[in-house]
């Protein structure tokens, strides 16, 4: 059994605020940021765009393009880092937006990567039989965990939420080959002091906020993640040329490009959405899909490869027969 997306959606905050706009509270430049990382702008959540509000728009418009409603789905996995609560989990919350009452439903947090664990993860449930038809969401509201006096990080993130529905299928019957093919994830808790969140229940107490080496995050996102892209090309037997779409995590337009030049993908295949969306952490991968699908560039029968890296580190590719 393969699990092959039927449908994806996404949710973006009402705000979107403009380089320009930023530097007037945050000593920057247009010229700086765009220069750095090719971000234009970003949207923002208010009070009321909680990551589990983003997530369940998202969840919805995924399952409308999918031709379903909540009662189809047994399995929600929603990759998070700034989760609403502490418990219960976003994922639950998300099922209760639904009115899904069957099924289950659990958080998985990896950071920057979550998506690309979260759809592996899913995918383990589908191809096993426990679970038939899964929606698997990156959801976040990073603007919640920023220190807005940095201007080193407060420029690179923004919030939103992106899904895609996944459905276990039987090889006979379908188009040959759709579905994920093959996925791989790595960590290393070594690098925890590149990329990390200052707070939280065990150490101060409170949130917290994002706290970043931002070379040093770059080197190790440009020099090290390229491993498990070669990975996943090994294992499925494909090479870059069969591609179609090459979808990473969107932090930076330049860690974008260098990846790709390194493993040999035209750029012309590289789906980037950083200038619209910042870095969404977990849910930049399903926007960007969500974006790459609705303007016509990703159709059925296209090989799409996923990649992120997150705090942690965490990173991570997928194969995915669309
Ligand atoms: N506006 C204007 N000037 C700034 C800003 C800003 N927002 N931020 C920093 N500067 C200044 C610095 O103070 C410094 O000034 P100085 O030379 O007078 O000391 C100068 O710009 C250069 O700063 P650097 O930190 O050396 O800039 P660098 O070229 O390394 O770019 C950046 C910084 C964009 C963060 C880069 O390191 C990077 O892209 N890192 C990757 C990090 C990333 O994308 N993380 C995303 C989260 S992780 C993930 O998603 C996987």
């Amino acid at each position: 059994r393969r699990s092959v997306v039927i449908g994806c959606g996404s949710a973006l905050p009402a705000r979107c605020v403009t380089n320009d706009e930023l530097s007037r509270t945050v000593d920057t430049s247009d010229d700086w940021i765009v220069q750095r990382t090719g971000i234009r702008q970003r949207y923002l959540a208010d009070a009321g765009e909680t990551t589990s509000v983003l997530g369940a728009r998202a969840a919805r418009a995924a399952l409308d393009a999918a031709g379903l409603t909540a009662d189809d789905i047994d399995l929600i996995i929603c990759a998070t880092s700034t989760p609403d609560h502490t418990f219960p989990s976003t994922a639950t919350e998300i099922q209760a937006a639904l009115g899904m009452r069957g099924g289950f439903a659990f958080d998985v947090q990896a950071v920057c990567a979550g998506f690309v664990y979260a759809v592996t993860t899913a995918d383990k449930f589908l191809s096993t039989g426990s679970a038939r038809r899964a929606l698997v969401i990156g959801a976040e509201t990073f603007s919640r965990i920023l220190d807005w006096e940095d201007r080193t990080t407060c420029v690179l993130f923004g919030d939103g939420a992106g899904a895609i529905v996944l459905e276990a299928q039987d090889g006979a019957g379908t188009s040959a080959d759709r579905g994920v093919l093959t996925a791989s994830l790595r960590s290393d808790g070594r690098h925890r002091d590149k990329l990390y969140v200052d707070g939280g229940p065990g150490s101060t107490g409170t949130t917290g906020h994002l706290r970043m080496t931002g070379k040093e995050v770059f080197r190790f996102a440009v020099g090290s993640v390229t491993d498990v892209i070669d990975e996943a090309f090994r294992a499925s037997g494909t090479t870059a040329d069969d591609l179609a779409w090459f979808v990473p995590h969107q932090a930076n337009r330049r860690i974008i490009e260098a990846s790709a030049d390194k493993l040999g993908i035209a750029r012309e295949k590289v789906v980037l959405t950083v200038d619209r969306h910042g870095n969404t952490s977990a849910a930049s991968i399903p926007l960007a899909l969500d974006v790459a699908c609705k303007d016509g560039r990703i159709r059925a029968g296209d090989l799409v490869m996923i990649e992120a890296i997150g705090g942690g580190f965490t990173w991570g590719a997928a194969l995915i027969r669309w």
